[in-house]
């Protein structure tokens, strides 16, 4: 009987991970869908992506590579970027898909800590001194769920990083998109911006801190300022979009602890059902390469569509409230 008992266990087990395999292989998630066949479709563009040594920005950074752009890392451990920048070269080296004049010069690393608007800061002026052109931005680091911490100047991490960093860079670099147009801004959110509010009388979480309250609260904050700097770019041939990439196996969740024992669950869970990095990275590519976003603007996507946005994330006057405050916040008040 307890052979037959765990015969039975073992076989469902077979059963359950043959069909997650094929579930997994089925290539229902997407493969890469834009620019596949053309790499040359970049040739010429200069692109700079925050957060390019992980996950979804390390696959984008491959992907725009592949398709010919010159590519800035801006990221905030040298050595981490640098390590990531080596593979990038040596993967895309042995599949062939560096061309002719793909030499160091076509990845650069660059420091950006956007916990710090110091950093920020430097990081712009040496930008703006060193590069020609900005076709396209993809503000894509992020932090997620962390422990209460504060940013070197004083804002609660994920409002700080995930916004106001990226405030403030985005600023700092509208001129040298502006003479680059047509140029484009990307701008990564989530999903969860739907849990989100701007609770404008404690953006630094003084009063109280809820970790998932404040991711989302970010990436709410995200989109309006997307939506907002739209409008202000009317007329100047520069987009800017903004899009969820779904649920993607990243190091994202590094601040989440999960117990020893369910581990191997997870991992299976997630190997089964999350997106790859490069699946996860698709929209991003999609949104700073593809011909047909030329001249969208102020749009939410997902999976390479347009989809619709909670009355919360359209809220003008939110928008504005939003934009003006954060303008204070880094001091870059005209
Ligand atoms: N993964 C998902 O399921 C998912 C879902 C929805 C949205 N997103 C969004 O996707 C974006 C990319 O995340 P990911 O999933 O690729 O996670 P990831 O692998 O953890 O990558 C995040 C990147 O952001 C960088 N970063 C964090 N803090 C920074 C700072 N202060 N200054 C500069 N860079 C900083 C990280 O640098 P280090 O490596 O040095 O820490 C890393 O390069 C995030 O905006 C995230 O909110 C992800």
């Amino acid at each position: 009987m307890a052979v037959a008992s765990v015969a039975a266990a073992l076989l469902a087990a077979l059963g359950g991970a043959l069909w997650l395999a094929a579930r997994r292989f089925s290539g229902s998630s997407g493969q890469r869908r834009q620019g596949g066949g053309d790499p040359g479709l970049m040739h010429g563009k200069t692109v700079l992506i925050t957060g390019a040594n992980s996950g979804l920005g390390r696959a984008t950074a491959g992907e725009l590579l592949r398709l010919g752009a010159r590519v800035i890392m801006g990221c905030r451990d040298r050595a981490r970027a640098e390590e990531a920048a080596g593979q990038l070269r040596q993967e895309l080296g042995q599949a062939g898909g560096l061309g002719p004049d793909a030499t160091d010069g076509q990845l650069v690393v660059k420091e950006l800590d956007l916990a710090s608007l110091r950093s920020v800061r430097a990081f712009c002026q040496e930008l703006l001194q060193e590069e020609p052109r900005l076709d396209v931005l993809i503000n894509n680091a992020g932090v997620f769920q962390c422990p209460y911490t504060k940013t070197e100047d004083g804002f609660e991490m994920q409002f700080g990083v995930n916004h106001l960093g990226h405030f403030l860079l985005t600023n700092l670099l509208l001129g040298l998109l502006k003479s680059s147009a047509p140029s484009r801004i990307v701008v990564v959110s989530s999903k969860l911006y739907k849990y989100g509010d701007i609770n404008f009388e404690d953006l630094n979480s003084e009063q109280s801190y809820n970790k998932s309250f404040c991711y989302s609260r970010s990436k709410l904050a995200n989109i309006l300022f997307t939506r907002e700097l739209a409008h202000r770019l009317e007329g100047t041939n520069v987009t800017v979009n903004v899009l969820h990439p779904g649920i993607v196996r990243t190091n994202l969740g590094r601040h989440i602890h999960i117990p020893l024992l369910a581990r191997p669950l997870f991992n299976l869970v997630s190997w089964a059902f999350f997106k790859t990095p490069l699946e996860g990275a698709q929209t991003s590519i999609y949104l700073a390469s593809s011909p047909d976003v030329e001249g969208v603007s102020g749009r939410y996507f997902g999976d390479c569509k347009e989809e619709e946005l909670l009355p919360k994330a359209m809220d003008e006057s939110v928008a504005r409230k939003l934009w003006d405050i954060s303008e204070v916040m880094v001091g870059i008040l005209k």
